[in-house]
């Protein structure tokens, strides 16, 4: 190890002494606000139009202010952004756009010394084609050991050239790739779930294996306090390769949620437990089935898990206490806290989202020209937001939501990069739309994000300014400052994880937590008195008349 192990939970005394708030609390995670940040679109520190390390660094202050607890970065490493950064060329260095693996360091401890942990994005269900050791199995040919950490395979047919399965990619269209040999002649096959760049590894081969528990040490040995986990279902492969016929039992598809990937995680923990303080593995994990999704939190593997559940629901009390009802009871047997996450990198900003006929989150349904009513959907999002936040479990803020951005539905074509986009031929808009640069200040683009006159890499809409960190920090009606106030309120909660509905009309979500709080949300369509309290902690809608307006959340403090 070249670098001095650096303990987050001890972070004050490497950092010289400065105090951070729960830094020896090993159940941090359990209830901790992790903000996810984009760090291309966050700030950029050197006008190169792509936020980088630089930039996050001048904003820690924000973040501080902010309440967050950790950070969770996507992808930061070296890569050909083939998508986005999922697709990485070499976990140890970070990409040059981004800054340089001592700025990194540099940022761990800075946000430490500020109480705020560091999450990293790891993506070992595949790496991108450019990978060295991906690069040597295609110049070491058929038959060879460097082809067998991925999944190489002849094609079907006396030519070969009929693929060896007909697996749907999870970004449309086909997965395997047919190689060219040295000699020029058609080669063999190699899988992708998702984009050709990205070759998935075998996960069958103890290279593979040893690689990866290498880096989660690399990582953590540079004081990050856990690891986000990328498509954590789809790693290992039936090595029959059939083709899927929808009938497949538990744990029998070909390519995702098989048992066997279970024992990865296994030796992950073992991995993050070497470690003083609490490394955590946080999984993505798409899985409807609530029990095959809490199976990946049982004790001994994943800490905790995105609740992508609750976030494809729609604006509906019903369908949205049926979530909450179904997740805290998979949750318990397994002893691990939910997550709550409206949105990320992936999805459509929930303002836009909430504003729309049908307000559900699916991947098959995005289109373009979905129509929305941003009022609605903003005031619903603050609604949510308070929801959210008052449950039991960890918070997911994806950055720009606490601005309530909305989805860029009409970035020009030229500008758009997502392979999604392109690969659904231009039918679905992709995940640009989510991911465009934040405003920090001003009243023309790049706001803030960048030096004036740089080019943002994704164009800001021009009427930005009014979502800028400047406006908003000075306006106690807006979203920023509601985010603000909901965290801090929300530490008072912390440490009881307590949860039980009231009774409240049809349309209503009303529970109690912990000693002396309930919260309150009103998706009906008429205004509704509240329940007995004390005093309104924080409401996301002016009160009329002391009655909870459609469409709004209230926080109270009750008697004990
Ligand atoms: C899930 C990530 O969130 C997404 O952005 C990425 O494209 C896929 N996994 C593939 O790595």
């Amino acid at each position: 190890m070249d670098v001095p192990v650096l303990d987050p939970a001890t972070a004050t005394t490497v950092a010289g002494g400065i105090p951070t708030p729960r830094s020896d609390d090993p159940t941090w995670w359990r209830s901790a606000v992790i903000y996810q940040l984009y760090i291309r679109s966050f700030a950029d520190g050197n006008g190169d139009g792509t936020g980088d390390i630089a930039g996050v660094r001048q904003h820690l202050g924000y973040l501080k202010e902010l309440g967050v607890d950790a950070l969770w970065f996507t992808p930061w490493f070296a890569s050909p952004l083939a998508d986005g950064g999922y697709d990485v060329s070499d976990y140890r260095r970070i990409h040059p756009a981004f800054g340089e693996l001592a700025e990194a360091e540099t940022l761990i401890r800075e946000a430490l010394e500020l109480g705020i942990r560091t999450i990293i994005d790891v993506v070992p269900n595949h790496v991108s084609s450019e990978h060295e050791w991906f690069r040597a199995a295609l110049t070491a040919g058929p038959g060879s050991p460097e082809r067998e950490r991925f999944w190489f395979h002849p094609g079907v047919g006396p030519n070969g050239d009929g693929m060896p399965t007909h697996w749907v990619s999870n970004f449309q269209g086909e997965t395997w790739t047919r190689t060219t040999n040295p000699d020029g002649t058609p080669g063999e096959w190699y899988l992708h779930l998702f984009t050709p760049e990205q070759p998935d590894l075998n996960w069958n081969h103890p290279d593979v294996r040893r690689e990866h528990e290498d880096v989660l040490r690399f990582w953590f040995d540079r004081g990050v306090a856990g690891v986000r986990i990328d498509s954590a279902a789809l790693l290992v492969k039936d090595p029959a390769l059939p083709e899927v016929t929808g009938l497949e039992g538990a744990g029998e598809h070909p390519n995702t949620d098989r048992d066997e990937v279970h024992d990865v995680y296994r030796s992950w923990r073992a991995v993050a437990d070497e470690y003083p303080g609490t490394r955590v593995l946080v999984g993505e994990v798409w899985m409807p089935d609530p029990v095959r999704f809490t199976n990946y939190l049982r004790p001994d593997e994943m800490h905790t898990a995105f609740n992508f559940d609750f976030m494809g629901r729609p604006w509906s009390a019903g369908e949205l206490r049926e979530s909450i009802d179904s997740m805290l009871a998979a949750h318990a047997p397994v002893g691990a806290p939910s997550t709550w996450v409206l949105s990320n990198h992936d999805v459509t900003r929930p303002v836009t989202r909430y504003g729309r006929a049908d307000s559900s989150f699916s991947f098959a349904d995005k289109r373009f020209g979905i129509p929305t009513d941003l009022e609605l959907g903003t005031r619903r999002a603050r609604a949510a937001a308070l929801l959210t936040a008052a449950l039991p479990g960890s918070l997911y803020l994806y950055q720009g939501d606490e601005l309530g951005l909305p989805e860029v539905e009409d970035l020009p074509a030229t500008a758009r990069q997502d392979p999604m986009h392109f690969r659904s031929n231009g039918v679905d808009p992709g995940r640009d739309g989510c991911r465009v640069p934040l405003p920090w200040a001003g009243d023309e683009p790049p706001f803030g994000f960048a030096p004036q006159g740089s080019s943002p890499w994704l164009p800001q809409p021009a009427d930005w300014g009014r979502y800028s960190v400047a406006v908003e920090s000075a306006d106690p009606g807006s979203m920023l400052s509601l985010y603000r106030s909901a965290i801090a309120i929300r530490r008072d909660l912390e440490g009881d994880e307590s949860f039980a509905w009231l009774e409240s009309a049809e349309g209503v979500l009303c529970f109690a937590r912990g000693a002396g709080f309930v919260s309150v949300t009103n998706l009906g369509t008429v205004p509704i008195d509240l329940p007995e309290h004390e005093t309104v902690l924080l409401s996301s809608h002016e009160l009329v008349d002391g009655r909870l307006a459609p469409d709004s959340t209230a926080w109270l403090k009750t008697r004990a």
